[in-house]
């Protein structure tokens, strides 16, 4: 079968919303399909780039940001706060671990949501779910909840928006080494993690202060100041990601513009699937989510279906096992793709896994089930002789009682207190901080 943009319009598509309206989302699909794309296909080029040193095990994956982006929560803040605490992580693992990190956010893109159920159902009431801001809105009414295709327009100008901060604050002085301290919020420098993120702070200070008194004039070396983060979501609305996707004039190769990087969910990465086939024909870098019930066999067709040239880079399988079973899940899986000598980035989600709801009824992860998953994601690599090559996760710089647990040890009464989340439960700037300094330690072990 050929392939299109279009082509996957031909098959079952899972996760799509139900629009109203069909005549309406086409003809906003045409105008989105006539704007500028948001990513380019030189900047995909790199970021494969610097993800096949990963797969070659000379780089780490930063993969961090919200589960669903808000439009409500859309202020040039609550950009500034994610990307500061991203660089935050990115610092700590950069220096702890001595290894370089490839930073990917979500963010910029990540708006639509797959649901377990198509319905909500309250006292009675059955009402469409909510599949993020990209498609309709979390109150439970009908109009809220009805699909409305203006949204699509809505996420491309607000991702827009976004990534146009992004670029500029990682160009323009904010992601600046000279600025490490800065990037400490208040509430946490105070904490444990943030002391200890401080004291890191000092020690790169020191560092660029040696590298002057030798001599080497920092001011003119452009990586000391500047940094790339990328954009990634999962691409779910398949309509919406085909308008984006553009062939490149220089290469004539085809890449979904909407983000540099766009991965699978474990509910759309069928290989006869509408999801598969648009992920087979573009060529940015992927990603496709890998929960315990995949097989050998799964993985190795997904790995021939989305990267049959063997490209290291193009290919990232994030784990999702969930702390009791990775380490029986994973060997198989790490076993059977290095014996085929598929070259993919080994990624952990290892918040998907470890879901719960708690007795006081809230959607809850506890931060102990999650560094568990991670250590056993190491473990398994270690044994396979596989690179352990990044993490993925959800996290918002605010101070959320989300995840229970970490440092200031959030119980389930606490977690009613700033339940922010419009989805998954996410780790708040401490827990966060926290989690790159442990992930920094079992990377330098490794190392
Ligand atoms: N350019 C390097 C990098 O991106 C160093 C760097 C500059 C950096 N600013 C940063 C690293 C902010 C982490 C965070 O790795
Ligand atoms: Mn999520």
């Amino acid at each position: 079968m050929t392939w299109t943009p279009a082509s996957w319009r031909e098959l079952h598509a899972n996760q799509q919303p139900d629009w109203p309206d069909t005549g309406e989302l086409e003809a906003v699909l045409k105008t989105l399909s006539g704007y500028p794309p948001l990513v380019f296909a030189g900047e995909a080029r790199s970021l494969q780039a610097a993800l096949g040193t990963v797969a070659q095990g000379r780089a780490f994956l930063l993969q961090a940001g919200d589960c669903a982006e808000s439009f409500d929560s859309f202020n040039a803040n609550s950009i500034r706060e994610r990307l500061r605490l991203i660089l935050q992580m990115a610092v700590i693992l950069t220096y702890s671990a001595g290894v370089p990190v490839v930073k990917v956010g979500r963010i910029a893109g990540q708006f639509a949501k797959p649901r377990s159920s198509p319905n909500e159902t309250i006292d009675g009431t059955s009402l469409p779910s909510f599949r993020g801001h990209i498609v309709n809105d979390i109150a439970f009414n009908a109009e809220a909840r009805t699909a409305d295709p203006h949204r699509l327009v809505q996420a491309y100008h607000q991702s827009a928006a976004t990534l146009n901060l992004l670029r500029a604050f990682t160009r323009g002085g904010f992601a600046d080494l000279r600025r490490v301290h800065a990037w400490n919020q208040e509430f946490v420098s105070e904490s444990p993690e943030g002391a200890r993120y401080e004291q890191l702070a000092r020690s790169i200070d020191r560092a660029l202060r040696f590298m002057a008194a030798c001599g080497l004039d920092t001011d003119t070396v452009p990586s000391l100041h500047e940094t790339d983060v990328f954009t990634s979501h999962e691409a779910l609305i398949l309509g919406y990601e085909e308008a984006l996707t553009r062939q490149d004039s220089l290469t004539g190769d085809w890449y979904d513009c909407s983000a540099h990087m766009v991965w699978l969910g474990e509910r759309t990465r069928e290989l006869d699937g509408a999801h598969v086939e648009f992920f087979r024909g573009i060529h940015n870098p992927v990603g496709c989510k890998i929960g315990p019930n995949a097989t050998p066999d799964d993985v190795l067709g997904l790995c021939e279906a989305l990267n049959p040239e063997r490209v290291p880079g193009r290919l990232t399988l994030i784990t999702r096992m969930g702390k009791d079973v990775v380490r029986s899940a994973l060997p198989p899986l790490l076993n059977a793709v290095r014996d085929a000598g598929h070259p993919v980035v080994w990624a952990c989600d290892p918040m998907h896994g470890n879901t719960f709801t708690s007795q006081s009824g809230r959607k809850t992860r506890d931060f102990d089930d999650i560094l568990d998953e991670i250590a056993g994601f190491f473990s398994a690599h270690r044994e396979a002789g596989t690179w352990p090559g990044g993490v993925h996760v959800e996290l918002t710089s605010d101070d959320v009682t989300e995840c229970l647990g970490g440092g200031e040890a959030i119980l389930d009464d606490h977690l009613t207190l700033r339940y922010e989340t419009m989805c998954d439960p996410r780790l708040n700037g401490r827990q966060s901080l926290d989690l790159a300094f442990r992930v920094a330690e079992l990377l330098h072990a490794r190392a």
